[in-house]
């Protein structure tokens, strides 16, 4: 393939007396009273190619339909390399102050809507790059010494992900934070806890609630590992293997608030580990959505009856009036599948690419930013929906005392008695069964009928088969008695600042 970089080498001393290696590199190119080739040729590279693309080759091969959303990331790319040229006395103070001046015009342009993208120019760099060349002249042209748009592009992409790490990082923490409230007002209320979707033990809702806190917190962890990665610089590798202009590729990371640079060209241009990571721990994100999803879908339905969600999440049925369809945790539902999908996409986009760039690349943005835009709806209108959260508190402990919830409390009363844990289990088996087959709960038999099942058992024992009994007795790090609940919305608080 053509070299799309096209370091062509034009590196003018432009007269005046700059910088240290103006003379090393001065280049005088032919005069051209013509800027603005790039953004008139029907092809934005070189004169190599004498046959037009279509209409068709040229929309499939084009990306600045998706790509122009890397534009700031793309200037602010582009003007930390221009500085560090210009300190390396690659470009004279002139041309800097051009491209600089240029620079800004462009974001004005395009803050204002004005700026007129063009797919002949295939994508965001070539379009910025046309522009200030039409803008500024020569100087435009010399911004691309010593770069490529391969190096290009995988830091823009870098930049850009990591602004959007830092917002999803935020959105995390206000969903943390409605959660820990509501955890906060809803600790003493009692729902039964659920294995195999039976009922199991009671536990308090504040404490399911923070459940799902612990996950976001993972999340914003696994982003903020994913950041450190993320926050390399690849500019300098040029297309592949570096470029023969003395770079000061440090400067550049410095200037862009980066941790450092990618240290070998060839991997610098090429892999997009690092949109994979992204891409898997916002799935994770998403699962945990998910999840809470179905939870919350399953909870509205008329059998359970335990919360309602605001109106302003549900939709009603065209054709059944009595309808509220919790659409939002449907749909956020639905939507982890597609981020998941995004993350295989990209991973199998990976899979077959020998060193070093290849423009199968450029397929690396569309799910990338579907999973970003996802992310971040799905997190604020989840934090928007449960702030607004009503919870039913009667139904769910009507629930709780509906599935023996207590039943293990029963046997860890007779453990305590001297009862072998096991023969304990055995007893209080018997005693569901008899309570069952006459509908009423463990705690409505009287004493004489729970003694006739073991003699160890007394009047002490209708407190341990109280749903708050059993929950206030589980009380270890971690547990689900209210006093740990609040212990944990206090840890939470603090941690969340
Ligand atoms: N639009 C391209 C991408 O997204 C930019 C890099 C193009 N480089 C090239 N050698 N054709 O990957």
């Amino acid at each position: 393939m053509k070299g799309a970089t096209d370091n062509a080498g034009r590196h003018s001393a432009s007269g005046q007396s700059g910088p240290r290696l103006l003379h090393t590199f001065c280049y005088r190119p032919p005069v051209n009273d013509d800027h603005n080739q790039l953004a008139k040729k029907s092809q934005a590279w070189s004169a190599l190619f004498s046959e037009p693309m279509s209409d068709l080759v040229k929309r499939y091969t084009a990306s600045v339909d998706f790509d122009k959303r890397l534009w700031r990331a793309d200037i602010t790319g582009s003007l930390a390399h221009a500085e560090m040229l210009h300190a390396q006395g690659i470009l004279s103070a002139d041309d800097h102050a051009a491209i600089q001046k240029g620079m800004a015009q462009i974001t004005a342009e395009i803050e204002a809507g004005s700026f007129v993208w063009k797919l002949d120019l295939e994508d965001v760099h070539l379009n910025v790059e046309a522009r200030l060349t039409e803008l500024v002249g020569i100087a435009g042209k010399r911004l691309h010494t010593g770069r490529s748009r391969n190096d290009q592009v995988a830091t823009d992409v870098r930049l850009w992900l990591r602004g959007e790490i830092d917002e999803l990082s935020r959105l995390l923490v206000a969903l943390q934070r409605v959660l820990v409230e509501q955890a906060e007002k809803h600790a003493e209320v009692i729902l039964p806890g659920f294995t195999h979707l039976q009922v199991a033990q009671p536990v308090s809702f504040g404490h399911h609630l923070l459940a799902y806190v612990e996950m976001f917190a993972r999340d914003a962890e696994r982003l903020a590992d994913v950041r450190k990665r993320v926050n390399r610089l690849p500019l300098g590798a040029a297309a592949l293997a570096g470029t023969s202009y003395p770079l000061d590729r440090e400067r550049v990371a410095k200037t862009l608030g980066m941790e450092g640079v990618c240290q070998n060209s060839l991997d610098a241009v090429s892999d997009r580990d690092f949109a994979i990571e992204f891409s898997a721990a916002a799935s994770l994100a998403m699962v945990h959505i998910s999840r809470l999803s179905e939870e919350l879908i399953l909870w509205m339905s008329q059998n359970f009856g335990f919360i309602a969600l605001p109106d302003a999440f549900c939709t009603g049925s065209s054709i059944m009036p009595q309808k509220k369809n919790p659409d939002v945790p449907e749909l956020a539902r639905g939507k982890t599948g597609r981020v998941v999908g995004h993350l295989v996409g990209l991973v199998t986009l990976m899979k077959g690419q020998p060193l070093a760039y290849n423009k199968d690349n450029q397929e690396d943005k569309e799910p990338l930013f579907d999973t970003v835009d996802t992310l971040k709806d799905t997190l604020r209108i989840f934090a928007d929906m449960l702030a607004g959260l009503t919870v039913k508190p009667e139904a769910m402990r009507a629930a709780a005392l509906r599935g023996y919830a207590t039943a293990t409390d029963l046997a860890d009363y007779l453990v305590k008695k001297g009862l072998p844990f096991r023969d304990a289990h055995e007893v209080v088996a018997h005693a569901v069964k008899t309570a069952s087959t006459r509908g009423i709960d463990l705690a409505a038999l009287s004493l004489d009928e729970l003694r006739a099942f073991d003699g160890r058992i007394e009047n002490d024992v209708f407190e341990v088969l109280s749903l708050e009994g059993s929950l206030n007795a589980r009380s270890t790090l971690g547990g689900t008695a209210p006093v740990q609940v609040r212990a944990q919305v206090a840890r939470h608080r603090s941690r969340l600042g």
